[in-house]
This record gives structure tokens, C-alpha cells and sequence, in this order.
């Protein structure tokens, strides 16, 4: 992997701080000692995750006529993951270190394990990446389940309910947000690869005439689409796969992938699947997974072009893309530059003082937000501290109340990337902050 260096080396480190400290991400089960590569989403991420899903539902379901929504069960008979593939193929190659016994995916150790040095390992043995358990009270192999791996196996699973409930003709999409699991033998890198992450997924069903050119058009769809949102495109490049690295299903793979601190690697997959799954599990279930164009009265298998993307990955590019240090008054200052669609907190209240007389009609100014953004209201410490402590978690907008708005009933909208203060009437303030995000 060709990889200009970061230009700040500890850059991942200071995520991970800033996210554990400020309340985006926390390490799982911590008061237990943490459990293996899990996260929890704190009260500043879940805000923020729930925007990057939002924002590419937004793109990929409500602003077209031609993709519609879906939410599948995470537990699922092994049949689908036997017609899918991934009961036989889902595999990573596991290896021993002869020495010290820790367990390795061959592929990411480069022939030396990374705990004691030693280059012994044993042979290779395909491991099953599917986490398995029971459905229901009876044990046995008749109540065998599995968390899905991929949101993706829902939907070829629900092509003739949504065919036959929406009366879609291709080219059109399903798509679906929602957790995956997966039992990664090495987590790494912070939320990057973890065994329980979300998933944003959409496959779009289209003549298999017209495949090559919807491929083409998701791959490009879906890389505006991280520019769209404020990810530099230096930070971002394409990476189609060459034939002999493709999954068993694809007939083209091409990779958004993302400048991390480690090197480019994958922030999302763009895939031509063919009419493999929809065959697959035709042939399985014995329902015909097929459409029927009666303009030509002709009957065909669309083929599936898959954008595939990670929304806790992306969460994680685009807290790495937004973070910066600069100076302001002398100081330097860490901020989150993030586009204000992604911010935990779209804008911040901040009376000027505790004083009482400032209580209501800071009160009232949360009511006028509140509806229209995500608000947070602060009264702590100085108004320069709490100006610094917005930036830091990427409030794109700060309104303070203070004595003249008493009297004047005008407020100081500060904005967090230029810090300029302009002074803005109450009655004028979710229209102002509606022209400063591009909505009027
Ligand atoms: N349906 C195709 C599919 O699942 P994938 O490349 O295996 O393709 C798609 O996964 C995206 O899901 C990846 O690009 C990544 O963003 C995210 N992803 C996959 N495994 C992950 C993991 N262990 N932790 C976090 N995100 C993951």
C-alpha cells in the first residue's frame, strides 16, 4: 500500500481521545476492563452517527424515486448464508504463532507476528467469519442462527416482496441501514474494523444490459457523496480490483478508499454482483427471483450493482478529515471542521452569564432552535472556554445571549470556522442559520 505519511503522526490518537473525552465514542464494557474491540456510542456520537446515516438515507432514499427503504432481521437461518456463499466462503486464513500462541489473519502480518517477532506460524485454516447461536429454547441443529454479516442478503431476500408491494421496475433500489457482525480475527484501528459495526448498503437491480453503466454511475455517485459532506478529495481515491482479488460474487469491485492515518485503505466498496445472489437464492428457496417486463414481455434476473459503505468507518474519516488545530487570539485551538449536516451539535446556546435575567430569554432562544437543529445549551465556565469547547466537538454555530439582547432582543451568531460575531435579531435567527448552511 502506497501511503504519503499523515501530516500529523499522532492524529489517531488524538481522535480517539477527543472521542472518549467529549462523549463521542467510548470503549465498550469499560468498567469490566473493556471487551474486545467493542464501542459505545456516547451522547455527542450518537447524535453524530445518526446524521452520517441520515445523510445518506437522505441521498440514497428520500431524494429519489427509483430507491426505496428496508429493514431486515439481524438473525437468519443458515439457509440464506449456504445460497449467499458465506457458509462456505466467508472465510480469513487464521494462523498460530508457534511461539507465544497468539492468533493472526495471514494476510495482515506480513510473514512476522506483530506480539513476539517470531516468523512460525502454523499452516492456514479457514475461519468462518459468521458469528453462530441458538434461536429459541430447543438446542440442536434444527435452531441454528446467524447474525448477519452483511445487511446486503435481506434485501436479495425480500426482491419479490418489495417487487410485488412497490410494483418497482428495474433499474431501481433497495436499501437499508443497520448493524453487521462479523468475528474479525484482528480488530484494529479504533472503530475502523470491529466485530459489531453499522452498515449502509443499497442494491440496485438493473438490466443486465445497462450494468456496466450503473456501476460506473454508484462509483461516482458514492464518491461525490463523501466530497458533498466536506472530505477533501486528496484524502480520498478510487481502487478498482483487479480480477484475481474479487470476491467469489463480483464481477467488478471498486473501492472508495480514505487517507487514514495507517495508509489508504477502505472506507466503502462498489460492487457489480451480476444476477449471483438473486440466482442463488432462487435456486435455494425455489422462488423465482426475477422480472417480468410485460412492455417486451420479456422474463430476466436484473443483475445487482451494490454500493456497500460502513457508517461507523465513515463516522470515523469524517471525525479524522474534520480535525485541525489552529490559532485563534494567540491560542491554539482544536477544531472539527464538519460539514454542519454531521455535527453532534448543529448549534450551541450559550448565555453570557448565569445571571437570572439571562435565563429566559436564553430559554426562549433554545425553543426557536430546537425544533429546527440540534441544540446544545451551555452555561459552564467563560464564554471563551466554552467557545473552545465547541470547537473542539465541531459546533458549527454559537449563539450568545447577553445583556443587549434584553434590549434589543438581538443575539451573537458566531461562526465556529471563521469565528466571526455578527449580531442577529431573534425573530431573524433559524432564517440566518438557514442561509449560513445553504438551506434558503
Ligand atoms: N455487502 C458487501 C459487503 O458487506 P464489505 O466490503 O465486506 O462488503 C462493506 O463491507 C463496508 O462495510 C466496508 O467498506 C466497511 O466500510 C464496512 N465494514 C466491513 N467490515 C467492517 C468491520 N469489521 N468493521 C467496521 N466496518 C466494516
Amino acid at each position: 500500500m502506497d501511503s504519503p505519511p499523515p501530516t500529523d503522526p499522532d492524529l489517531l490518537e488524538k481522535v480517539i481521545n477527543l472521542a472518549k473525552r467529549r462523549g463521542f465514542i467510548f470503549p465498550s464494557a469499560e468498567i469490566y476492563g473493556g471487551f474486545r474491540s467493542t464501542y459505545d456510542y456516547g451522547p455527542l456520537g450518537v447524535n453524530m452517527l445518526r446524521n452520517v446515516k441520515q445523510a445518506w438515507w437522505f441521498a440514497m432514499v428520500q431524494m429519489r424515486d427509483d430507491i426505496v427503504g428496508l429493514d431486515a432481521a439481524i438473525l437468519g437461518p443458515p439457509a440464506i448464508w449456504a445460497a449467499s456463499g458465506h457458509l462456505e466462503t466467508f472465510t480469513d486464513p487464521l494462523v498460530d504463532c508457534k511461539r507465544c500462541k497468539e492468533r493472526w489473519r495471514e494476510d495482515k502480518i506480513d510473514g512476522v507476528c506483530p506480539n513476539c517477532g517470531s516468523t512460525e506460524f502454523t499452516e492456514p485454516r479457514a475461519f468462518n467469519l459468521m458469528f453462530k447461536t441458538q434461536a429459541g429454547p430447543v438446542e440442536g441443529e434444527g435452531a441454528t442462527a446467524y447474525l448477519r454479516p452483511e445487511t446486503a442478503q435481506g434485501i436479495f431476500t425480500n426482491f419479490a416482496n418489495v417487487l410485488a408491494s412497490t410494483r418497482k421496475k428495474p433499474p431501481f433500489g433497495i436499501a437499508q441501514i443497520g448493524k453487521s457482525f462479523r468475528n474479525e480475527i484482528t480488530p484494529q484501528n479504533f472503530v475502523f474494523r470491529t466485530r459489531e459495526f453499522e452498515q449502509m448498503e443499497m442494491e440496485y437491480f438493473v438490466p443486465p444490459a445497462d450494468a456496466e453503466t450503473w456501476y460506473r454511475y454508484w462509483i461516482k455517485f458514492r464518491y461525490d457523496w463523501y466530497v458533498g459532506l466536506g472530505i477533501p478529495p486528496e484524502l480520498l481515491r478510487l481502487h478498482e480490483h483487479a480480477p484475481e482479488d474479487l470476491s467469489h460474487y463480483s464481477k467488478g469491485t471498486t473501492d472508495v478508499e480514505f487517507l487514514f492515518p495507517w495508509g489508504w485503505d477502505e472506507l466503502e466498496g462498489v460492487a457489480n454482483r451480476g444476477d449471483y445472489d438473486l440466482t442463488q437464492h432462487a435456486n435455494a428457496s425455489g422462488v423465482r427471483l426475477e422480472y417480468f417486463d410485460q412492455g417486451t414481455s420479456e422474463r430476466y434476473v436484473p443483475y445487482t450493482i451494490e454500493p456497500a459503505a460502513g457508517a461507523t468507518r465513515a463516522m470515523m474519516a469524517f471525525l479524522l478529515a474534520a480535525y485541525h488545530e489552529d490559532e485563534v487570539e494567540g491560542e491554539t485551538r482544536t477544531v472539527l471542521r464538519l460539514d454542519w449536516r454531521l455535527a453532534a451539535n448543529q448549534v450551541a446556546i450559550l448565555p453570557l452569564s448565569k445571571k437570572p435575567e439571562l435565563e429566559s430569554a436564553s430559554r426562549e432562544v433554545l425553543s426557536v432552535l430546537a425544533p429546527h437543529f440540534t441544540c446544545d445549551y451551555d452555561v459552564t465556565q467563560s464564554i471563551g472556554r466554552r467557545y473552545r469547547r465547541q470547537d473542539e466537538v465541531g459546533t458549527p454555530f454559537c449563539v450568545t445571549v447577553d445583556f443587549e439582547t434584553l434590549e434589543d432582543r438581538a443575539v451573537t451568531v458566531r461562526d465556529r470556522d471563521t469565528t466571526e460575531q455578527t449580531r442577529v435579531k431573534i425573530d431573524d435567527l433559524v432564517a440566518d442559520i438557514r442561509r449560513r448552511t445553504g438551506q434558503s
